[in-house]
C-alpha cells in the first residue's frame, strides 16, 4: 500500500468513492478547496487501485480529520484503520497535539473505528447534519497524540 498526496487528477476517482459511501458526499468543489487550502489530502492505493483517501486540516497544534473513506468493495479489510493510523502519524509529525473530528451519530462503522483508534467523545452538536428524515446529531471525538 502507498499513501500519496491527492491531486486534482485524482478527483474523478475520489468523487466516485465519495458518492458511493456517503449519503451526503463532498462535492468536487469541496475537494478542490481542500487542495487549494493546503490541507493534508492523501490517497491510499494498493497495486495502483485507489482504496480510499483522507483529508486533514492542520491548525496551531490541533488537527481536524475532515473526511476519510474506503471504497465500498474494499471495506472491512482493515484499510480504514490503517489509513487512520497513517493520518495520525502525519499529524504527529506536524507537531499536532490532538486530532478532533465530527461524525454522524448514526455512523456506527466510523464511530467504532475511531473508538478502536483511541478516540473518545468530547461533545455533541444537536441536529448538525442534514439527514433523510430532517436533521442528525454530530458527535465530536478527539484523541491526544
Ligand atoms: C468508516 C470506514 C472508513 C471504515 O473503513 P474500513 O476499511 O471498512 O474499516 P476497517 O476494516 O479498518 O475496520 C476498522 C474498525 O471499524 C469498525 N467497523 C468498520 N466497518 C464497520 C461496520 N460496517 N459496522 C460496525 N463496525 C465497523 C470495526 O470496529 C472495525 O474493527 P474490526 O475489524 O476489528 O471489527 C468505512 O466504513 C467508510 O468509508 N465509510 C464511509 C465513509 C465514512 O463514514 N467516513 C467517516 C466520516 S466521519
Amino acid at each position: 500500500m502507498i499513501l500519496r498526496d491527492m491531486t486534482e487528477t485524482d478527483l474523478d476517482a475520489v468523487l466516485g468513492i465519495e458518492r458511493e459511501v456517503h449519503a451526503h458526499p463532498w462535492t468536487a468543489g469541496n475537494f478542490s478547496d481542500a487542495l487549494r487550502s493546503k490541507y493534508v489530502c492523501k490517497v491510499y492505493e494498493n497495486d495502483g487501485q485507489m482504496l480510499g483517501y483522507a483529508v486533514l486540516m492542520l491548525a496551531v497544534d490541533e488537527a481536524e480529520l475532515l473526511d476519510i473513506a474506503i471504497a465500498a468493495r474494499q471495506q472491512r479489510h482493515g484499510w480504514g484503520r490503517k489509513l487512520l493510523e497513517e493520518m495520525l502519524v502525519l499529524a504527529r509529525r506536524q507537531n499536532m497535539r490532538r486530532v478532533v473530528l465530527e461524525v454522524r451519530a448514526s455512523n456506527v462503522a466510523a464511530i467504532a473505528m475511531y473508538r478502536k483508534a483511541g478516540f473518545s467523545d468530547i461533545g455533541l452538536r444537536r441536529e448538525y447534519y442534514p439527514a433523510a428524515n430532517g436533521r442528525e446529531d454530530a458527535i465530536l471525538m478527539g484523541r491526544e497524540l
